[in-house]
């Protein structure tokens, strides 16, 4: 059953551009260059430059004659600027920012794939953590990767955890496995720990021991009263770390999965002043509690269901909202809008996340039927009608496992990655290994948008701040939105510490003047960089790259 590319977009595209020539669409746009290594790991660390990481393989682009494990993407020039010197494996890890701008990126070290997986990659040592220090150049050439196997590492050895970045700007890093694992989860690391480290011992977790066997890649985030809401396997709790206590939510409903390698995504939605109350945001994954991978398929329907629960006294107690998308997903990802609408993209319809396990391998395949077409989901319309894919572009590149996909400080969404397969496979598979990059333009890419023209590179919590700003003739400033966000890190269908918290503003009659009020504290918005987007009338501006709060490294609560 393979769908169609273009039949229903093509008929809605004559109806629209007939109406409406000029009206500016979604669109894909495929990038001249390629991406150089399989880009299953993208985090935006700059204004004008993302990182990409693999695995080792046999990717073309090479640093020290091997192929490299990193690489700089320019969003301006839409090329790699360079491949990066990474010593140590970087499959399966994840990483965030910190509060004083340094990326972190957390990553098991395999102790001996050097030689053999041709990536000619140094072995000593495990649990590594790299740093990257916040980097001014906009091209990228002093922009550098530091690696201390010694000094720097973590309690356990952790391949398939998720980290984010919590009130106090330090990286908390949860579950994962010791070994690579074939599908499920077969030796688990139950357990949290702290980049800095806060106490000298892992934290052991009842959920995550709860939550197995698929609870890889937990998908967590840091709530607005410092605590952090995981949700994995069917299973959801908010923790406290303060207090080091676990409260139990429902369970995902209708027996629904969601976490690795039964992939669903989940988000959590833009949080609004004056209460900033959080929701988060479920979709897809499978309705399956078989165990054995054997009787599993690539052919399985992924779940249609997406489920919203309000993280309040009364919203737990009513429990989880559910509503369908207009397909099934497995390894969907969901991404904040600047306008505070979701975006639901990538992965497939039927089948697993992971490698060669199920019965029925399509190439090293354990999912099928890619989703070529994008959803938007807007939260504030009502139970049932938030879903469409109205107006949106559809692709005719899978991405399916070890693919990528980030919002931007320009404001569209950067895509690559992706391959189902044991090695870089180019041939004889209907899902090769992907280095095509793309881009989904929202409408206001093509459009006169509005400008922050200048903003201060470093703002404090609970603070008032005027900044210049132009706005195009012809659009209306009753509607404006000014979102503070964090652009997180996407892997694994999953996009730790992606966060939209809004800021009240106005703008001056004159409408040359914006003044909005930063959030109160670093529970609301971590501390830690930032990208403002000022939406007006619905057209987008391009971001303005901040540090809110201090800049001071962590632990810090300013
Ligand atoms: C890479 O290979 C070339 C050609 O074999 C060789 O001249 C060069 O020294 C090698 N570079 C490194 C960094 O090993
Ligand atoms: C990947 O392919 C390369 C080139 O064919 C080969 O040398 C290498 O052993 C393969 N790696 C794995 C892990 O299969
Ligand atoms: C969640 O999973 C457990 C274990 O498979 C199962 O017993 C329970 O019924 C599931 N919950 C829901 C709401 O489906
Ligand atoms: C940021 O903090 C981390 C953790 O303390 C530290 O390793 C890193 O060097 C710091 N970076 C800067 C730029 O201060």
């Amino acid at each position: 059953m393979r769908r169609s590319y273009f039949i229903p977009a093509l008929s809605l595209l004559s109806t629209l551009s007939s109406a409406a020539p000029s009206a500016p669409q979604w669109s894909f746009n495929l990038k001249e260059a390629t991406s150089g290594i399989v880009a299953l790991e993208s985090i935006v660390v700059s204004p004008t430059l993302t990182i990409f990481f693999n695995r080792p393989s046999v990717d073309p682009l090479q640093f020290n004659n091997h192929s490299a494990l990193g690489a700089l993407w320019d969003l301006k020039t839409s090329s790699v600027v360079k491949p990066l010197n990474v010593i140590s494996n970087t499959f399966c890890g994840s990483g965030a920012l910190l509060s004083n701008g340094s990326m972190v990126i957390r990553h098991y070290h395999l102790v001996s794939v050097g030689g053999d997986s041709g990536a000619g990659v140094a072995n000593a040592g495990n649990q590594a953590i790299r740093i990257f220090e916040p980097c001014l150049s906009p091209t990228g050439e002093d922009c550098t990767l530091f690696e201390n196997l010694e000094t720097h590492h973590l309690f356990e050895r952790r391949w398939y955890a998720s980290s984010i970045r919590i009130f106090d700007g330090s990286l908390m890093i949860v579950g994962g496995t010791h070994v690579t694992t074939p599908f499920y989860n077969v030796d688990p690391v139950n357990s949290f720990e702290f980049f800095p480290k806060k106490e000298g011992a892992p934290r052991p977790s009842p959920f995550l021991e709860r939550s197995l066997p698929a609870n890889l890649f937990p998908r967590i985030f840091a709530l607005p009263d410092g605590r952090v809401f995981m949700v994995a396997n069917n299973q959801s709790i908010i923790y406290d770390i303060e207090a080091n206590t676990e409260t139990i939510l429902p369970d995902i409903p209708n027996n629904v999965r969601v976490t690795n390698p039964i992939d669903g995504s989940a988000i959590l939605l833009p949080l609004s002043p004056p209460d900033f109350i959080p929701e988060v945001l479920v979709c897809g994954g499978t309705a399956t509690d078989t165990i054995d991978s054997e009787l599993l398929s690539t052919q399985t329907p992924a779940s249609s269901q997406c489920s919203r629960i309000k993280l309040t006294e009364e919203g737990i107690k009513a429990g989880w909202q559910v509503e369908q998308m207009l397909e099934g997903r497995t390894m969907p990802e969901l991404l904040h809008l600047p306008n505070g609408q979701i975006l639901i993209t990538n992965g497939g319809s039927t089948g697993f996340a992971a490698i060669g396990s199920v019965a029925d391998l399509v190439g090293g395949s354990n999912a099928d039927n890619a989703v070529l077409t994008p959803s938007l989901y807007t939260p504030s319309l009502p139970l049932g009608r938030r879903i469409s894919n109205k107006g949106m572009p559809t692709t005719n590149i899978p991405r399916m496992y070890h693919s990528s996909i980030t919002l931007t400080p320009q404001g569209n969404f950067l895509i690559a990655g992706s391959n189902p397969n044991g090695n870089t496979t180019m041939t004889g598979v209907k899902f090769p290994s992907e280095f095509r990059v793309e881009t989904l333009d929202p409408p206001f890419m093509n459009a006169e948008r509005p400008k922050l023209v200048s903003v201060p590179k470093k703002l404090a919590f609970g603070q008032k701040v005027s900044v210049p700003i132009s706005i195009p003739r012809g659009l209306r400033t009753q509607d404006i939105k000014v979102s503070l966000m964090d652009l997180g890190f996407s892997t694994h269908a999953f996009h730790a510490g992606a966060r939209l918290v809004f800021m009240d503003a106005t703008i001056s009659p004159g409408r040359d003047l914006l003044t909005f009020t930063t959030p109160p504290n670093g529970r609301v918005y971590p501390p830690g960089p930032a990208t403002i987007f000022l939406t007006v009338d619905d057209v987008t501006s391009e971001g303005a790259w901040v540090m809110m709060g201090s800049g001071a490294s962590p632990p810090t609560l300013q």
